[in-house]
């Protein structure tokens, strides 16, 4: 399976945020999405996703023989970096509702409770209204809708920023276990995490799309040759 993208263009009025994006993302990788504020990574997302219509080009994902499947909100899970939620429900009242709304597309389907013991939300929190959770229990959420789903795109905005090590730890991990069934693109500012859970990295920079050459990722100076890239004339 693959998501290709190209030649994505995405513009609000005079502002051209994706110029000619084009990309392979393949199944089995995590792949870290990195881009100065207001790159266009959000704008990306929501282009990939549906969410937002692109000016130009085009959004394909491919089956194992190469067939076209036309993506649906059905095939992508998105975290969110500022997590929408119904906030008048418990955390347990919401999952019931999504498991109920997604149960033609569950293959196979845990309880509740084992999937709050996944992501590691307490007990006492389970049947709190989610108008009380923290940003990083709010992504947790989030999180546990695409381990039930399992849609084969997995877009993540900025998810970890807000969890603690620990659980952000417990995350990674839950990620490379789950990776081999999906495309999984991870956007971040935080250039340690990008290289030690990500198996590439892309740059988003002018409007473009650019994978990071392997030679680069292990160089010594991997951060200062990112830096080169994503500093523009005029920066410091
Ligand atoms: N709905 C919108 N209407 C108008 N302009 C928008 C809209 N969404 C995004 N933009 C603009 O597009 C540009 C890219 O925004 P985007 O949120 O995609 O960046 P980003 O790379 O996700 O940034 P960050 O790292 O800060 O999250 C910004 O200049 C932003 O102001
Ligand atoms: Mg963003």
């Amino acid at each position: 399976m693959k998501l290709v993208l190209n030649n994505v263009e995405k513009a609000f009025g005079e502002k051209k945020v994706l110029k000619d994006a084009s990309f392979t993302f393949e199944k089995g990788k995590i792949y870290g999405l990195l881009g100065r504020n207001g790159a266009g990574k959000t704008t990306l997302f929501n282009c990939i996703s549906g969410e937002m219509e692109c000016d130009g080009g085009k959004v394909t994902l491919l089956d194992e023989n190469n067939k076209e499947t036309i993506i649906d909100y059905s095939k992508v899970g998105f975290v969110f970096s500022q997590p929408i939620l119904p906030e008048f429900l418990t955390g347990y009242e919401f999952l019931k509702f999504y498991i109920d709304i997604n149960k033609s597309k569950i293959q196979s389907l845990l309880t509740i409770e084992e999937y709050f013991d996944m992501i590691k939300i307490e007990e006492e929190d389970r049947h709190r209204l989610i108008k009380g959770y923290s940003h990083g229990m709010k992504n947790k959420i989030q999180m546990i809708c695409f381990l039930i789903t399992r849609p084969p795109i997995i877009l993540l905005d900025e998810p970890l920023t807000s969890l603690d090590v620990v659980v952000a730890l417990q995350i990674k991990n839950l990620l490379k276990q789950i990776k081999s069934e999906h495309i999984l693109i991870f956007s971040t500012h935080i250039l340690q995490l990008a290289t030690d859970l990500c198996d590439e990295i892309v740059v988003l920079n002018n409007g473009i799309l650019e994978e990071i050459s392997n030679d680069v990722l292990k160089s010594d100076d991997f951060e200062n040759k990112i830096m080169e890239i994503l500093k523009e004339e005029g920066d410091a």
